[in-house]
């Protein structure tokens, strides 16, 4: 007995096209007409999108921050990511000061087993580099299917790495067929701007943005890329924020360099505006790369369109702003940075990108769904709609229009970003791994049934 989705159109990176999908079991069987068989269940998807399952690839469950921790865990974020439409996420597992790799996936499988509503990996953020960590990336990729790591050039005593060790990370990784994921910001410029501001007494969130300048962006994506051009290694830029940063990037890939780069909702659609001078309600946007002036966004939207930016990912990392973004009230540096947002990314790109023909309905796919599958070794299992593919299937229903609002939210955090922003059309049905997971706009009743997945390697 299988399911056949019938009379939808399929849409994947590269076709839109009428079809009936069956499905038996976790997997998908046949797309075409006249295949249905006598035991089967049919579902009438008729007027509606059948899209491959949203991978988002930029996730911080569970994370502690300071002395907090995120908003949401991976029980709660994960039921965000089903209800948007996304069926896969990939976390970052942090290693914390004095962990070896091994431990640091241990207590982030701990966190994550048993609890998800959608399939998940993890990327292995490193903060701390030595011989012993070095030969652990080789068994994290070829044992425990963890086949990117992440280094950051930011956060200044806490969880940045210098030039020496991205160097010898990006040697490492390109030896094990390990891709390297980078936040770029120049920490040092960083941490002595916020000194001074706070050393003036401007201590508001609208000095966020200000100590954290686009050229601390741009430089750090200019050095990254030349770091990994001399380790001939290739290198994936996460949350890249502002035009100054992708035209770095767009000169790296006209030269040849093969360097991925990643931009997120909020940089597509909030601008630094949101930093108000005087109302502290301007912590709820404090997250790094802040958020920029609103003429970055054109470029980022060109950028999706010309596949210069290759994936939209959230960088979900929520903290309440009452309880946790209060923590910085008389102190900008002390504000948790992160948003919300894993529930909201596809709506977002489908009304702001798809609906006003900024990016085509199949780059929407490819930059959601297909490219981050394909870039962190998940494809063709997933990130497309495919004979042999997962059935990991969104019903989008094209023809709904809702108001995105922290109180109609799954995402457990008191507010969100886009509070206010119209939505039109919705997740109306989803599959993950060929069971219903969400019925008309609802999350089934059941268990969660996310697993693990080991990725392949990356060469
Ligand atoms: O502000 C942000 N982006 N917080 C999450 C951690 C990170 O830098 O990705
Ligand atoms: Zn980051
Ligand atoms: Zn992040």
């Amino acid at each position: 007995m299988g399911i056949v989705l019938r009379g939808g159109t399929i849409v994947t990176a590269v076709d839109y096209y009428k079809a009936d999908v069956r499905i038996e079991g976790e997997k998908i069987v046949a797309i075409g007409k006249e295949i249905i068989l006598p035991e089967d269940i049919i579902l009438d998807v008729e007027g509606h999108l059948l899209l491959p399952g949203g991978v988002d690839v930029h996730t911080h469950f569970d994370l502690p921050v300071g002395n907090t921790v995120t908003a949401d865990d991976f029980t709660s974020g994960t039921q965000g990511a089903i209800m948007g439409g996304t069926t896969t996420i990939i976390d970052y597992a942090t290693q914390f000061k004095g962990q070896t790799l091994k431990e640091a996936l241990t207590n982030w499988h701990a966190k994550a087993q048993g609890a998800c509503y959608v399939d998940y990996g993890f990327h292995m953020a490193i903060t701390e580099w030595n011989d012993d960590i070095a030969e652990e990336i080789g068994w994290l990729s070829q044992s425990a299917g963890v086949t990117s790591i992440k280094l950051y050039m930011a956060y200044k005593n806490l969880l940045q790495v210098d030039d020496d060790i991205l160097f010898q990370a990006l040697v490492k990784s390109k030896q094990c067929g390990v891709l390297v994921c980078v936040h770029c910001e120049n920490g040092d410029m960083i941490y002595n701007l916020v000194k001074r501001y706070r050393s003036q007494g401007n201590v508001a969130p609208y000095y966020h943005p200000l100590s954290r300048p686009i050229v601390a962006e741009e430089e750090a994506v200019y050095r990254i890329i030349a770091l990994a051009h001399a380790a001939q290694s290739s290198v994936y830029i996460v949350h890249l924020s502002s035009n100054n940063a992708l035209q770095v990037v767009m000169n790296a890939k006209c030269r040849g360099n093969r360097v991925y780069a990643e931009t997120c909702p909020q940089y597509l659609l909030l601008d630094e505006s949101f930093y108000s001078k005087d109302h502290f309600e301007s912590a709820k946007y404090v997250i790094s790369p802040p958020l920029r002036k609103k003429e970055n966004q054109d470029f980022l939207w060109q950028g999706l369109h010309d596949g210069m930016l290759d994936v939209v990912a959230t960088d979900h990392c929520s903290f309440n702003f009452h309880g946790q973004k209060d923590a910085g009230l008389h102190d900008f540096s002390m504000i948790p940075n992160g948003i919300p947002g894993v529930e909201n990314r596809l709506g977002l790109l489908y009304t702001y990108g798809v609906v006003p023909g900024k990016i085509s309905i199949n780059t929407f796919v490819n930059v959601t769904a297909t490219q981050p599958a394909k870039i962190f070794g998940l494809f063709p299992r997933k990130g497309t709609i495919a004979p042999g593919s997962d059935a990991d299937i969104v019903v989008w229903d094209v023809n709904d229009v809702s108001v995105i609002s922290a109180q109609a939210q799954q995402q457990r955090v008191d507010y969100t970003p886009y509070e206010g922003f119209q939505q039109k059309g919705k997740a109306l049905h989803v599959f993950l791994r060929g069971q219903q997971v969400v019925q008309n706009g609802n999350l089934c009743d059941g268990d969660p049934q996310g697993i693990y997945l080991l990725r392949k390697l990356i060469r």
